[in-house]
């Protein structure tokens, strides 16, 4: 176990189509530009404790396409171990977004294989060298096994860091009982923990340490984070930045925050390590090319 943290959850690849409009039913458009960006929220969380020298894995799946290889190469360009990524049959998780003019956006998500993983096809004897498991949603749309999978390696894991995401949050309280009773860290936003708690976020953040959570942290957007642990609570500002895009600010600020974990810093260190790491990522366009390489 001399390894920090693994990340367990999709691979997407997000396709930005740039186009004159959005057609509707019957309609043509045209593209006049596209770029393709990995992403996937704990992949984005894992480069980011990557590029600051955290010793990090992934558990994934890609499919036999060209995307797969695609978002494969980048976690091997960006130092994660990817002897967990399983390399399964039919297409990779994929998004097709379209951006007009205006900025206006129309998306279509193609989970792909990402629903798909097995306990079984996970190379476990891999993801135990690490202390640290990192989870966040799939979308279920083609089964539960991934999220199955991820009630199952939860109990072999010291550390539980789980940020569940709209699609975690709207499956409740009930479904989630089995992660949330081993996690560490937890990570929502205050939407995702009212949504699921079916409360206040004040209120649901009691509960969470009542399942016996050490770490609640509740990010909320240009406000900071508010944190809450068996023996205090705080709210930390966030950063004064220029907001360039908010897209994976979550994911950022979740990867300062298990950096500052893995170095052993206490939790209002922690909460700054998000918010800078968070405010970094803003300042780019993409999820990931304002994740900074120090901080
Ligand atoms: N406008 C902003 N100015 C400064 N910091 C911001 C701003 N918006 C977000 N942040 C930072 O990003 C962190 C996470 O943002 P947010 O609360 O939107 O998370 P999230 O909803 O999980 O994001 P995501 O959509 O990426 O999943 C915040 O805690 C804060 O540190
Ligand atoms: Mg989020």
């Amino acid at each position: 176990m001399n390894k920090d943290v693994i990340g367990f959850g999709a691979l997407n690849l997000d396709k930005i189509y740039y186009v004159d409009k959005i057609p509707s039913k019957d309609e043509e458009g045209f593209v006049k530009d596209v770029k393709f960006f990995p992403g996937g929220s704990a992949s984005n969380t894992i480069v980011g404790l990557s590029r600051l020298g955290i010793k990090a894995g992934y558990i994934g799946k890609i499919g036999d396409d060209e995307e797969g290889g695609l978002l494969y190469r980048d976690l091997l360009k960006e130092n994660v171990d990817v002897r967990c990524v399983i390399k399964g049959k039919g297409r990779s998780g994929n998004a097709i977004i379209l951006v007009d003019e205006h900025g206006n956006r129309a998306i279509l998500v193609d989970p792909g294989v990402n629903d798909t993983i097995r306990y079984e096809e996970i190379n476990l004897e891999a993801a135990k060298e690490y202390r640290m498991i990192h989870l966040t949603s799939f979308i279920c749309k083609n089964g539960t096994d991934s999220l199955e999978s991820q009630k199952r390696i939860v109990k072999e894991f010291e550390v539980v860091s789980f940020d569940p995401g709209m699609p975690y949050a709207w499956r409740g309280l009930r479904d989630m009982e089995p992660i949330l009773k081993h996690t560490t860290i937890f990570l929502p936003n205050k939407a995702e923990i009212e949504m699921m708690f079916r409360e206040d976020y004040l209120k649901a953040v009691e509960d969470c340490i009542s399942l016996g959570i050490e770490i609640v942290v509740v990010k909320l957007g240009s406000e900071g984070c508010f944190v809450k642990t068996k023996n205090k609570e705080f709210r930390m500002r966030s950063l004064a930045t220029k907001v360039v895009d908010t897209t994976g600010a979550g994911d950022a600020f979740n990867a300062g925050f298990i950096y500052g974990f893995v170095k052993g810093k206490d939790v209002e260190e922690c909460a700054r390590l998000g918010n800078y790491v968070a405010a970094r990522c803003i300042e780019k366009f993409g999820a990931r090319e304002g994740l900074p390489y120090n901080v």
